[in-house]
């Protein structure tokens, strides 16, 4: 059998988890708004037309913030148009996804979602085919507290209240071909400056994203971020990563390790980081905002263009896709000092947590369970763990890490837990040395896998792929062993120290 070892000490933290790192994204693209969380006709649809079916599934994931509204929808958009009474709205042409946008669900209907779902906003503004100006009115819209032609607009629209919108990206992927107006990253960086300078003039306590790579296969990567950087560094507060992970006809052994790249990526970002931080002599440490990351496959259904909801990369994700998807959240949380926000890309018919029919039912895709175990159960101190596991090649990875995993100690709680993938076809026995915590008086097995890598879930078997109670975690003198499940998904939690017994359900 494949056996692992685990070392945590209380001593050796990475950083504390960022409330926001447990963060979403709906972008105005395919059915993630019209036909996903907003359905004006569905019957379980709400006075706002937001369905509630949806909102029952996304409130237990627990969700710090959501990206909107978009992504590359944001380049070719005219936020006014959203806003003001429905019928004085025009119908317009989006030419990121080529769909038809009624404009019925805009910025004022997003924050009353998004107060529901009990998240805070991110707001992204159009650098492509706007600038500055539109910029600066949107924020005057949303956060100044009235006298200007946009804030008291809003007041006139019945919201008194300026929304206080804290996080503001600027831009969207501008060095990605498939932008609209993209741009060189001298141009950008140029803009995204004087932009940041504006916006802090009418909101000093905003906090401001500046656009980084698209991906790490981009031919401009990593030189867009330093040359962006050499721009924005005193004037933005986190540089943007994204990074989609896409089986593309490789074995399961190579895409289970895929991951590594994201790990490898975030270094490599950090370093442009602080290249620029060690010319510039600054002070400053840039963070980084992971705000579009998850896994990525072949879409169930086809795109129709130039309609409004229809579904695009509408995947019922498969078990095996989870397992890849957990591995790319540990990889943030092990990298919790740097990354301040995160936003798994996108949460609902997208490539997304949460499926839905036109008219018809709501369900979890598998890739919904890692991330509500993480955001329940993953915030606290990120422990650096000493982990001897056993490791595979593959031809493009050497020493794949058979047993992949984190650990969060929760201090106010008195919680412990370890998060683990077994990327082996065969069971590992985890021992983990937590005598550092003081006696471990209970622990909780969770547990996801299925017997068919392929497993997927449907409308009418919604629950094919879903975590039950594991074998159980066996603990003593604080020692602790697992057996982790061949493909499988572990959520190993303790309770530590002063308190016995108990644990609490994460809230
Ligand atoms: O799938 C979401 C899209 O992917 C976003 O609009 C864009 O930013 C990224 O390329």
């Amino acid at each position: 059998m494949l056996k692992a070892k685990m070392i945590i000490s209380k001593d050796f933290v990475i950083g504390r988890t960022d409330e926001r790192l447990f963060g979403s994204f709906v972008e105005h693209m395919g059915s993630v708004v019209y036909n996903g969380i907003y359905e004006p006709d569905h019957p379980k649809a709400d006075a706002d037309g937001f369905r509630t079916d949806v909102l029952d599934l996304v409130k237990p994931l627990r969700l710090s913030v959501v990206r909107y509204p978009g992504g590359n929808f944001t380049s070719g958009y005219r936020w006014e148009d959203g806003i003001g009474p429905r019928e004085n709205r025009p119908t317009t042409l989006d030419l990121a996804w080529r769909a038809v946008e009624p404009n019925a669900f805009g910025l004022n209907e997003f924050m009353k979602w998004v107060r529901r779902v009990g998240a805070d906003p991110i707001m992204t503004v159009n650098l492509g085919t706007r600038g500055i100006e539109e910029a600066c009115h949107m924020l005057e819209y949303c956060n100044f507290a009235g006298g200007g032609y946009w804030s008291s607009l809003r007041v006139a629209h019945g919201i008194a209240e300026p929304y206080r919108i804290k996080v503001w990206c600027l831009g969207n992927e501008l060095d990605g071909e498939w932008q609209i107006a993209r741009k060189t990253a001298d141009e950008y960086g140029r803009l995204a400056a004087e932009t940041a300078k504006a916006m802090r003039r009418i909101d000093e306590d905003i906090e401001l994203v500046a656009v980084g790579s698209s991906a790490p296969h981009m031919a401009t990567y990593p030189e867009w971020d330093r040359t962006v950087l050499m721009h924005t560094y005193e004037h933005v507060d986190y540089l943007s990563l994204h990074h989609y992970i896409g089986k593309r006809g490789k074995d399961t052994a190579e895409y289970l390790a895929m991951p590594l790249e994201v790990e490898r990526q975030i270094a490599e970002v950090k370093a442009a980081c602080d290249y620029v931080k060690a010319v510039k002599r600054s002070k400053k440490t840039m963070y980084l905002s992971f705000d579009e990351w998850n896994v990525w496959r072949e879409p169930d259904v086809e795109y129709v263009p130039w309609q409004t909801g229809s579904p695009y990369d509408w995947v019922r994700f498969h078990m095996e896709d989870a397992l890849v998807f957990a591995s790319a959240m540990l990889a943030i949380l092990r990298n919790a000092d740097r990354i301040r926000i995160a936003c798994q890309s996108l949460l609902v018919n997208t490539i997304p947590l949460i499926l839905t029919e036109k008219g018809g039912k709501a369900w979890r895709n598998p890739t919904y369970y890692p991330f509500a175990h993480v955001s329940l159960y993953g915030r606290g101190e990120v422990m650096r763990c000493v982990v001897d596991s056993p490791k595979y090649d593959t031809p493009d990875y050497t020493d794949v890490p058979v047993i992949d995993s984190a650990a969060v100690w929760n201090e106010e709680k008195d919680e412990l837990t370890v998060f683990a993938v077994n990327r082996a076809g065969e069971p590992a026995l985890l021992a983990m040395d937590i005598r550092d915590f003081g006696p471990a008086f209970a622990a909780d097995h969770i547990e996801m896998r299925h017997e068919r890598l392929d497993a997927v879930n449907t409308a009418e078997r919604p629950d094919e792929v879903a975590p039950r109670q594991g074998e159980g975690v066996f603990v003593r003198d604080g020692s602790a062993e697992c057996l982790l499940a061949p493909y499988s998904w572990n959520v190993l939690r303790f309770a530590v120290g002063r308190r016995e017994g108990r644990l609490t359900d994460g809230e």
